[in-house]
């Protein structure tokens, strides 16, 4: 089975870049860029990384993601990220990144976008991945402070294809995103959103609604609600679903308790993700082998998840059918 999950090509929906963040290239930015990070080895990160919910993680997160600079930093960390695609089979990949974590420290758009758009289109030639990138905009500030991402991003909106909703869910539900997203939307972006990882089925209804999204970012909480299931199920939308990460932010207590196997049975359109490798325990390859063995999926249900990461990727119809 396991050779089965490595030889399957694949595509990744669900990744934020500053999530793949390894802590032996953290130690060699900071160190170039003379910043002290509050941990002395590798061995007293990994201790760090122990969550007990989702803003446990993001307060590490933001930290980490600090000692980013320079352009260079931005392309190392991107292209270290393709470099681990490439050993996994992992064809294309749909890279979050979270602008306002960098430029609320007085780091430009131009720097963050130039060094991850180098690393992509190297990451094309040298590695045959294709990738995209779609801009979060985090939800604990401001709908006013996203306003002003998105008009940073416009000059570069050739490289940019989805925006998404990330950070601490709970008190920041989905419409107080509302006219920003419509913005968004006109400009040409296509619109995803984290909701139902901490937040209620409510919230997943309110992305849906409101946000008009056309993917769904974890989705857990959806399954408190029937009605909620069959829309998803009529608008076709699909799951980008992370069990390791579930199982490190404790909205899971076990692998078995993981709802993607009945999210599967119910006929929703569900794709495995890592999140944030590099917190959570593992690459993509990773979740396909534990949450495979934790509920005992078939092949062929295996092989459904590998197909919908690309059915359900915004490349375009042709490069699609490639990969189908
Ligand atoms: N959830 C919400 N926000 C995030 C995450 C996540 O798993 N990772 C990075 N930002
Ligand atoms: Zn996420």
């Amino acid at each position: 089975m396991k050779k089965f999950i490595k030889n399957l090509p694949k595509a990744e929906l669900h990744l934020h870049i500053e999530g793949s963040f390894e802590p032996e290239l953290m130690f060699e930015i900071a160190k170039r860029n003379n910043i002290t990070i509050p941990y002395k080895s590798i061995e007293e990160i990994k201790k760090a990384y122990n969550f007990n919910y989702l803003q446990d993680f993001l307060d590490i997160y933001y930290q980490s993601a600090a000692v980013l600079v320079t352009a260079q930093d931005f392309y190392d960390l991107t292209f270290s990220y393709l470099k681990s695609c490439a050993a996994q089979n992992v064809r294309h990949t749909e890279i979050m990144f979270d602008p306002q974590t960098h430029t609320e420290r007085g780091i430009s758009f131009e720097t963050v976008i130039s060094g991850i758009t180098k690393a992509c289109k190297d990451g094309e030639k040298k590695l045959a991945i294709t990738s995209l990138l779609i801009m979060s905009f985090l939800r604990h500030l401001s709908e006013k402070d996203a306003f002003k991402t998105l008009e940073q991003s416009l000059p570069f909106k050739d490289k940019i294809t989805a925006v998404g909703l990330d950070s601490s869910e709970l008190g920041n539900p989905p419409s107080k995103f509302k006219n920003v997203y419509e913005a968004s939307i006109k400009e040409g972006y296509i619109p995803v959103a984290h909701a139902g990882e901490e937040g209620t089925a409510t919230y997943v209804w309110e992305a849906l609604d409101i946000l008009k999204i056309e993917r769904i970012d974890h989705g857990n909480n959806a399954l408190q609600d029937s009605n909620l299931i069959s829309e998803i199920l009529n608008r076709d939308i699909a799951l980008t679903v992370c069990p390791l990460s579930n199982k490190a932010l404790k909205v899971v207590t076990d692998l078995k308790d993981h709802p993607l196997k009945k999210m599967l049975d119910l006929g929703l359109k569900v794709t495995i993700n890592s999140d944030d490798p590099a917190y959570f325990g593992g690459n993509i390859n990773k979740n396909y082998f534990e949450i495979q063995a934790a509920l005992n999926l078939t092949k062929h249900e295996i092989y459904q998840l590998a197909k919908n990461s690309f059915k359900y990727s915004f490349i375009n119809d042709t490069l699609k059918e490639q990969y189908l």
